[in-house]
């Protein structure tokens, strides 16, 4: 007999069976990155892409589209409306200019603002209860500003910033390299900014379960120049290639999965440190927190050395100065 197998009953669909939707706001080079991570990795079953540019999203959307038979049949929707977000589970926002060469994320601040200013309303109106992350940059001023656009009734943790996990990654793989290990045996973070005053946390880098420094001691040459390769990062990638996209992208599919499946991970992403570390202020800042299907569940508040809690508090000064203008 020739004839097809019978086809399933409706309600086990083929495919991939989870029920989760995410929409990813902007499909610039990041966005197609996130987009591209999260197909890869099958973590929901249909994705909404909206950009404001129709014609390049309809074609990105088809692109996507005919890739379907290599993953597990995620469902592709697009649109330049926001009605094709609704009721969404997770809604990424990585919608905003990018930095040129030389030029920092916290410049960026101005005209990103105004975008989310645009984004946010349509983004609770069609998914009420969504978990949001944000990823555009500045990426820890974009978060405060869209916690403070959801309103004090949404519930706290369920916006934050993709912040340091990419940071902490490319963290981990140069101390790996450095060592000819696998990076992820190497447990340690870098908290704080995700950008320029992004901080090391040596006091508690671990290799394997054995501590990478002894109390007290003061990390060497070597180890410093990783965390400057680690700031750096991005600025050498957009002098080679223009922007960064696969590991922001790498690392927005990590966080989404963490979310979608409720695993209570622990990863260092941006959320709000009033009150930690003696910051004052509605100042977002990366600590590693465990994330839960609402965001953010709980901030591991590390032991951080004297030297350490001062230069996080002094990056939360400096977030504050760039942020303090645009917060009335
Ligand atoms: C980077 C961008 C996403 O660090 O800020 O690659």
């Amino acid at each position: 007999d020739a004839s097809l197998p019978q086809k399933p009953a409706k309600d086990t669909p083929l495919g991939n069976h989870s029920s989760k939707k995410v929409t990813i706001v902007g499909m610039g080079q990041v966005g197609l990155g996130c987009v591209c991570a999260i197909l890869n990795q099958d973590i929901c079953g249909t994705l909404a892409l909206i950009d404001i540019s129709a014609k390049k999203l309809e074609g990105e959307a088809k692109d996507f589209q005919q890739g379907s038979a290599f993953h597990q049949h995620t469902t592709i929707l697009a649109s330049d409306t926001y009605d094709v977000s609704e009721n969404s589970d997770m809604v990424v926002i990585t919608a905003g200019v990018a930095q040129q060469p030389g030029e920092s994320r916290l410049s960026l601040v101005d005209r990103n603002a105004n975008i989310l200013k645009k984004i946010m309303p349509e983004v609770l109106k069609y998914s009420p209860n969504a978990t949001i992350l944000i990823v555009s940059n500045p990426c820890d001023i974009m978060t405060a500003i869209a916690a403070k656009l959801a309103g004090p009734d949404f519930p706290q943790g369920k916006v934050f910033g993709a912040g340091t996990c990419l940071d902490t990654s490319r963290f981990q793989t140069l101390i790996a390299q450095s060592m000819d290990l696998d990076p992820k045996n190497v447990h340690g973070y870098i908290i704080g900014e995700h950008g320029d005053s992004s901080i090391p946390v040596w006091s508690s880098v671990r290799v394997g379960a054995l501590p990478l420094l002894e109390p007290g001691e003061e990390p060497n040459d070597t180890l410093k120049k990783i965390h400057k390769s680690v700031v750096n990062s991005a600025y050498d990638i957009i002098s080679l290639k223009g922007y960064t996209n696969w590991a922001i992208g790498m690392s927005t599919a990590y966080i989404c999965k963490a979310v979608l499946n409720d695993t209570r991970t622990i990863i260092p992403v941006s959320t709000c440190v009033r009150g930690l570390y003696d910051v004052e202020g509605d100042v977002f800042l990366s600590l590693p927190c465990s994330l839960s299907s609402h965001g953010v569940q709980r901030v591991a508040v590390l032991p951080l050395t004297d030297s350490e809690k001062a230069t996080f508090q002094k990056c939360a000064k400096s977030i504050w100065e760039v942020q303090k203008p645009i917060w009335e």
